[in-house]
Parts: structure tokens; sequence; C-alpha cells
């Protein structure tokens, strides 16, 4: 009996006879010896098989596996510096357990669209695979930090009778013959259970009806919450930094390989350090319309023009290839390299088409009104690190923020914006904690008062400053791995016109 090892393993077992389980990623053979590159869902090991008596029953099957196709793999483990992973399988046994065909995701590149439609086998990609075991590291270091710093965990419903957020973005759902919703939040229910534990936070995916198709918003995603009696904005922006600061420093020690193999720049993260900026609502409209605002777009569309023009040229050429008469291998590369710099182009000449409108969306900034995405991604881009925006206008924001004793016009609120035009990944708030003045803000909103009597309760017995804020996992995940587009940043991703697989 040999021992079974996963490839993670294998340096504990230098010198040892050791089976493997897993799929085979690509290989080649070159005569008397194949190299399969297997992977078991732990990593990847190059095993290599040398043609001999002692492998002439499984040599040439083996060879023919394509990829996908699994199987187990006996071998001696030897340390190889150049081999993924440091170790190398010198194969001695091959048993196929189930021969694959014609896998749909070949080494060559592919378009986003068909990769979503095999989310289900895109899975087992390098990159998805890097991807989302750091969602999965963000999602421990979030229980870690508020376990370790003394916060309850307080699991919230799902069903819910009213919004918590705005109530354009209510997914209505039959409860017995009566309408509730899918909850866009916790919060509510948190502040109930902060009076109860002090501490507390809330973990599980939220639902927005987003009706609109942008690489920032999901109709389904995950959001910790967090609320703390007795604080105020301060308290709970510092505890948002400190937040912020262990799952970035959690992600750099066990990730910074997959990060770097993501393109993503580590030094850039490495800054993330206490304290971040701090800046008004106020000072965030005057950027807006600032010079600096205005130069910033202008020197975008320059970049997005020459990039453009680069795609046009770099799509001329492939096509040129695809169409023709070299090897076939060749030709498919560079169709499908095609489908790709085809769909860079669209995005390109989007956010072409864009620029202008948000250059005057900024430059026309009013104050009054909330901050837009593009907004949000110049004040971003204009900051090396995360920045906090607070006292937002009153009318723009939920009816529990606090209102600002000193200039009633705006609340005691803040967003956390990630740098480098990742944009908004918090969103925080003290909350109102005077009767009659929550009252005067459900009823100016023409909220259903009913609705909001048990919460309004939390105003009437042992009411108290208090506040917390919510952190969405996937816009996270984007800033960390340097995403592009959040689809990447979930498992099985729900959007407007996305429901499947
Ligand atoms: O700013 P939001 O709407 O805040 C709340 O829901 C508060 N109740 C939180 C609180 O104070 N307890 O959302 C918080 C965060 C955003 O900063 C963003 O990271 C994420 O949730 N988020 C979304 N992520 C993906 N897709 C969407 N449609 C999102 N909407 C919000």
């Amino acid at each position: 009996m040999t021992t079974i090892s996963t490839i993670d393993k294998l340096r504990e077992h230098l010198g040892d006879t050791v089976t493997l389980q897993g799929w085979v990623h690509q290989s080649r053979a070159s005569g008397k010896v194949a190299f399969i590159l297997v992977r078991d869902g732990t990593g990847l090991c190059q095993c290599v098989m040398e043609k001999s008596d002692q492998t002439a029953g499984f040599f040439d099957e083996t060879r023919r596996l394509a990829q996908e196709s699994a199987l187990e793999v006996t071998g001696v483990v030897v340390a190889d510096a150049r081999a993924p992973g440091g170790f190398e399988l010198q194969v001695t046994n091959v048993c196929v357990v189930h021969a694959a065909r014609d896998y749909p995701i070949t080494p060559k590149p592919h378009g986003i669209e068909f990769l979503m439609k095999l989310r289900h086998l895109w899975f087992r990609s390098q990159r998805q695979w890097h991807i989302l075991r750091i969602r999965a590291t963000v999602v421990d270091e979030i229980r870690r930090y508020f376990n370790d710093h003394d916060y309850v965990l307080i699991d919230t419903p799902i069903f819910a009778p009213a919004a918590g957020e705005g109530s354009q973005t209510l997914f209505k759902v039959d409860y017995f013959g009566e309408p509730v919703y899918l909850a866009q939040t916790g919060q509510l229910y948190v502040e109930a259970a902060c009076m109860a534990h002090r501490k507390v936070y809330c973990f599980g995916p939220t639902f927005r009806a987003e009706k609109s198709k942008t690489r920032r918003h999901l109709t389904e995603f995950w959001m910790v919450e967090p609320e703390i009696a007795y604080a105020s904005l301060g308290d709970v922006i510092d505890a948002a930094e400190d937040f912020v600061c262990s799952v970035v420093q959690r992600v750099l020690r066990d990730h910074r390989p997959q990060l770097i193999e993501l393109g993503r720049n580590v030094e850039e993260l490495e800054r993330i350090q206490k304290p971040f900026h701090r800046i008004t609502y106020t000072r965030a409209a005057e950027m807006l319309r600032s010079p600096q605002a205005k130069a910033l777009l202008e020197q975008d569309l320059v970049a997005k023009q020459e990039r453009l023009a680069e795609l046009d040229r770099r799509i001329e050429k492939l096509e040129a290839v695809a169409k023709g008469d070299g090897k076939q291998w060749d030709k498919d590369v560079a169709a499908a390299e095609a489908i790709e710099a085809r769909e860079e182009r669209a995005e390109v000449q989007e956010q072409i088409r864009n620029i202008p409108h948000h250059l005057e969306l900024a430059a026309g900034f009013e104050w009054g009104s909330d901050l837009g995405g593009s907004d949000e991604t110049i004040i971003s881009r204009l900051h090396d690190k995360p920045v906090f925006v607070t006292h937002y206008p009153k009318h723009a924001k939920a009816f529990y923020m606090r209102e600002d004793r000193a200039d009633e016009r705006v609340v005691e609120n803040f967003d956390l914006l990630a740098p480098q035009g990742f944009g908004e990944i918090i969103g925080g708030s003290a909350r109102e904690e005077e009767l009659g003045r929550l009252l005067a803000r459900i009823r100016h909103d023409h909220l259903p008062e009913d609705d909001y009597e048990w919460y309004l309760d939390l105003r009437r017995y042992g009411s108290v400053p208090h506040g917390g804020f919510g952190l969405g996992v996937e816009r996270t995940l984007c800033w960390l791995c340097g995403l592009k587009h959040i689809r990447e940043a979930i498992p099985f991703a729900r959007m407007m016109g996305k429901i499947y697989p």
C-alpha cells in the first residue's frame, strides 16, 4: 500500500512513493518520456513517466489522456527547483479513473462570455483557483478579526418585511401570500443585537435588485456588518480602518505568490497602513470640480485612445493569422486571442464614450447629490491609500443615518473608497438614536412606519449612540486581487441577466 498524498504535502514525502489523486492539467510527450502536469485541488505537480518495462502497461494510455481526465498516479517524490511547486513525481503506476474528451476550456485564451457560461468548469483554471483561494482567506480573516475583537456573531434573517436600504433595489418574494423582501442588509437587526451584546456582527449573503450591468454590482453579494453600542462616528471609522488593515496583511502574508501571479502590484497593497485619508463629502465635491480631476480624465482619454489604436492593429494581425494558411493550432490560438482582444476593444470603446460624460458630471458636480460610481473612481484615483469620505448630504442617504448636530444638512456617515480607482468597499454610519428625528426621517422618505415599529422600540428603551458599517466581500476581493470585474470574485455570480450556472 502506498501512501496517498496531496500535492501541497509532497514536501513531507521526499524520497517516498506516494499516490496522487487528480486530473490532467496539461501533458506533453517526447518519444519515450511523458510529462503530465497533474492538479489535485491543492496544487500542481509535474509527473514524469519514462517508457520502460515497468510503465509499459499504462504508458501509451496515460500519454494520450486528454485534459481534465481523472487519474491516480503513483511515483517517487523528488525535489526539483524548476518544477511548479518544487517537487516532481517519477511515475511508477497510473490508474485512469475517468478519461475525459474535448474539454472545452483549452490552454488557448477564451472570451469572458464563453468562460462565464462554463463557470462550473472554469473554476479549475489556475487564475480562478487563486482568486477563490484568496476569497476563502478573506472570509476566514473577517470571521477571525471580529471573533478575536470581542464581537458576537448574530445571524440575521434573509426574509425581511421592509427595506433596509433604498426601496428601488428590493427583491420581492411571496411569503404565504404576503409580500416580503430578500434582505438588502442585516443592519437593522444587528442594531437590535448590539443593545444586548454591545459589539456584534452579521455575515451573510445580501440581495439587491440592481438593474444595471456594471463591473461593481451583483444582485447577490456577501457582506459583513459589525455594529457597536456606545460608539461615535470616529469610533466606527477607527474600527473599519483597523479591520481593513488586518484583512490586507493576512492576504499579503498568505497569498503573496498568488497575488503576483494574478498580476497584482503587491507594493501598492503593502502601502495600506494606518492612518487612511479622511475627507468630508464637501471636500470630495471640491476635488471633483478641481483641475486635477479634469487632468486625470483627460490623460485617461489619451491613454485609452492609444490603447484602442493598439488593439485595432493587434486584432487586424490576429485575424490575418486566423484566416491564413498556417498550422491549425496557430490559427486557433490567433482566433481565440482575437476574441479576447475584441472584448477588450469593446470595453475600451465604451470607456472612451463615457469619459466626456464623466468629465461633465465631475465638473458640474453639485453639492447635495450622491457620489456616483465615476465620481468615486476619480476620488479614489486621486489617493494612494484608502480614503474615508464622511458627512454626506442627508437627503442623499438612508433614513437611519445620524444627523450631524453641528450641521443638520449632513449625516454622520462614511464610505471607504479603496485606492487606484477600485471605489467603495465599505458603507457605514453612526445611527440616529433620537426617536423624534428618526421618525421624521421615516416620514420624510414615505417609508411604511408600521413595518419599522420594532426598530423604533430600540429608540424607546435605552437608546444610545451606536454605529457600524458593511464591507462587501466581492468588492474587497476585486481590489485585493486587482480584478477588473466583480463576476470573478464570487463562485457563481448573480447579475441582471445572469442566473446560470
Ligand atoms: O453602502 P451599503 O449599501 O451599506 C449598507 O448596506 C449598510 N446597511 C451597511 C451598514 O452600515 N451595516 O453597502 C455596503 C457595502 C458596499 O460598500 C459594497 O462593498 C457592498 O456592500 N455592496 C455591493 N457589492 C456588490 N454588489 C452590490 N450590488 C453591492 N451593493 C453594496
